[in-house]
């Protein structure tokens, strides 16, 4: 029996800003950004957005397909947490209408934690195959205005239903690990933007690149040569291709760089025009490479690199399973990517500085999402979640 990902679907903001906008304003080249950093928009949730309402409209497409009772466990994972106690993904069971007997638990190691729920749901599928595991990932990605991180802020959320027999990617049990304490990128409670050492965390991200398939190739007979794609991690898509270089040079790889070039560029698609959403990032680049790659790549192995700040970096593998272009949702995500409004500088700093009230006062926020639930407001320190 194979274990793996059966379904797919993600979600974003319905606003985004253009990174040419924050260019002009800040006098620098939008070259820096389009060409320097890879990227061309940053998401921007609406007030009555946040990690809880993306990651129910992420899921909702899979839950109305195979109903409230097939999934056993809903792991979310998320470093934008919105409660110390709470899991965030007790409001989208409810949302979702799933049934009580379902358990749920939140996840968070800053970008990495997705891969660990993954890896800890496909354990679960194997001791109870007949049902699903629901995992989220969902993050907004925010640094201080004026800071090197700003071009690299995004949201988004996606949810993948892990499940014996997957149709779309099966993943194969041996992984190589890295964990190392260091302060490349943090968010103390007290913040509500992350503190980054930026140059620094790309230097420790294509260190635990290293690392991590090293450990890789000591306990995985696959090499190189025998990936047809890999995606990494998405903080921007220049760190991707930087990032797959070094792989391809680590591993004397007889490659031209269009070659190199050409097994990540279908992954970075979405990325560059949703921009960093942290957990989300590297399977919404997964999205973009099955529902963009114009050949066939059934049967093909995937490499994956996932990256978590801190940090905990994974190397693992799957297969892309025959009939996977029959159960993608690509429509539906072309047209939420299509109709997406861009804002004005101005606009922008609107929403970047929304109230998010942290001394508890009440607050009511009128609708404004596009998408199918939303944060209604805060009351007695409660925030009141509603299907829109
Ligand atoms: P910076 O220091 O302002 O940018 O911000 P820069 O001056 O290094 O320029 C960036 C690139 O653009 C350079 O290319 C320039 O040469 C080029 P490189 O030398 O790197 O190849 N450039 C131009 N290209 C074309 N035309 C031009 C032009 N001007 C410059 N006119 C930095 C860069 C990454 C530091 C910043 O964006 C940042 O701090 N980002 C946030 C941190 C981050 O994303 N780190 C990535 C690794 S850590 C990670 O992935 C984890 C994370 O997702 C969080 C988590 O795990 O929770 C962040």
């Amino acid at each position: 029996m194979s274990v793996g990902i059966d379904e797919i679907s993600f979600y974003t903001s319905n606003y985004y800003l253009d990174l040419r906008t924050l260019a002009e304003v800040q006098q620098t080249d939008p070259d820096k950004y389009y060409e320097g950093i890879g990227q061309e928009k940053m998401g921007m949730a609406a007030p009555d957005e946040d990690v809880v309402t993306m990651a129910a409209n992420a899921a909702l497409p899979l839950i109305e397909r195979v109903g409230t009772d097939a999934v056993s466990t809903l792991m979310f994972a998320t470093e934008t947490g919105i409660d110390q106690s709470k899991a965030a993904g007790v409001y989208v069971h409810r949302l979702l209408g799933m049934n009580n007997n379902c358990r749920v638990v939140e996840m968070k190691q800053a970008c990495y934690s997705a891969t660990a729920a993954i890896q800890m749901a496909c354990a679960l599928v194997a001791r109870q195959p007949e049902k699903k595991v629901l995992v989220i990932a969902s993050d907004v990605a925010r640094y201080d205005l004026d800071s090197p991180g700003e071009a690299t802020q995004g949201c988004g959320a996606v949810a993948m239903l892990i499940s014996a027999n997957p149709r779309l990617l099966e993943i194969d049990p041996e992984v190589g690990n890295h964990t190392e304490d260091v302060m490349d990128f943090w968010r103390p409670n007290y913040r509500a933007t992350a503190l980054v050492d930026g140059k620094y965390s790309t230097k420790i991200y294509l260190r635990a690149l290293k690392k991590a398939w090293e450990n890789f190739r000591e306990v995985s007979s696959l090499a190189f040569d025998d990936f047809s794609h890999f995606c990494y991690h998405l903080p921007f898509s220049r760190m991707a291709q930087k990032a797959h270089q070094h792989l391809a040079k680590l591993n004397k790889a007889d490659l031209t760089p269009e070659q190199i070039e050409g097994q990540i560029e279908d992954t970075l698609l979405y990325n560059r025009i949703i921009g960093n959403s942290y957990t989300a990032s590297m399977y919404i680049g997964l999205t973009s490479l099955l529902e963009n790659c114009k050949q066939n790549i059934a049967g093909k192995k995937i490499g994956f690199f996932s990256y978590g700040s801190g940090c905990v970096a994974e190397f693992f593998s799957g297969t892309v399973v025959a009939g996977y272009e029959k159960y993608l949702h690509r429509s539906e995500h072309k047209a939420m990517l299509d109709e997406r409004e861009e804002v004005s500088y101005e606009k922008y700093l609107e929403l970047y500085r929304y109230p998010d009230p942290r001394d508890g006062s009440d607050l009511t926020i009128e609708k404004v999402t596009t998408g199918r639930f939303r944060l209604a407001g805060f009351n007695q320190h409660k925030r009141e979640y509603v299907a829109s």
